[in-house]
């Protein structure tokens, strides 16, 4: 398994995952907006395939996740946690000290996911997002990055 910073190459591949992964998935589209806008992304291998990724960006202290997505047939295997405590650290290292986040409010495995993984709710946005059943609420997570380090990753 190993974590590398993405390249435009990989966008194709990214938007099958997510279209595999995702109720209501973003366009190629929006990959490449994401790349053009500079925003930095990881993907996660596993024997040279790309098997999840993450999109984040960066203003002064703050760090969004945009999306984090791991293939269905790899899920619950700890990759997720894996590439978001990766991100969380290089986000640090780029001098983040808080890092949020929106999730939709129906989506409990990735609600949980973040909770396991310390972030405090922090708000939400009524009907944030479009789905094909309608507007969704988003629930806002927030985590500090001060008592973070590599040992974290160990986890
Ligand atoms: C959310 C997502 C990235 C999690 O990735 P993952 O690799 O499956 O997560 P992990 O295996 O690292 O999970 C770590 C912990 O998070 C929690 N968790 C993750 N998925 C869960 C689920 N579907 N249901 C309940 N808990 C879940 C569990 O506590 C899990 O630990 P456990 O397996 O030992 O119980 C993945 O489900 C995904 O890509 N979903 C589709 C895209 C998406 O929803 N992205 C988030 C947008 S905000």
């Amino acid at each position: 398994m190993q974590i590398r910073e993405l390249t435009e190459f990989d966008l194709v591949t990214l938007a099958q995952i997510e279209a595999e992964a995702q109720s209501s998935p973003w366009s190629q589209a929006a990959f490449l907006r994401c790349w053009e806008s500079k925003f930095p992304g990881w993907v996660l291998e596993i024997e040279q395939k790309i098997v999840g990724f993450i999109f984040i960006s960066i203003a002064a202290s703050e760090c969004h996740i945009l999306n984090i997505c791991i293939h269905p047939s790899q899920q619950r295997q700890g990759l997720g946690q894996k590439l978001l405590m990766t991100t969380l650290l290089r986000a640090k290292e780029r001098g983040a000290d808080t890092v949020y986040l929106e999730v939709r409010r129906s989506n409990h495995g990735a609600i949980h996911l973040y909770r396991q993984m310390n972030f405090k709710l922090i708000g939400e946005r009524r009907n944030y997002y479009t789905t094909p059943k309608g507007p969704e609420d988003a629930l806002v997570f927030a985590r500090d990055l001060a008592m973070l380090d590599e040992t974290d990753l160990s986890q």
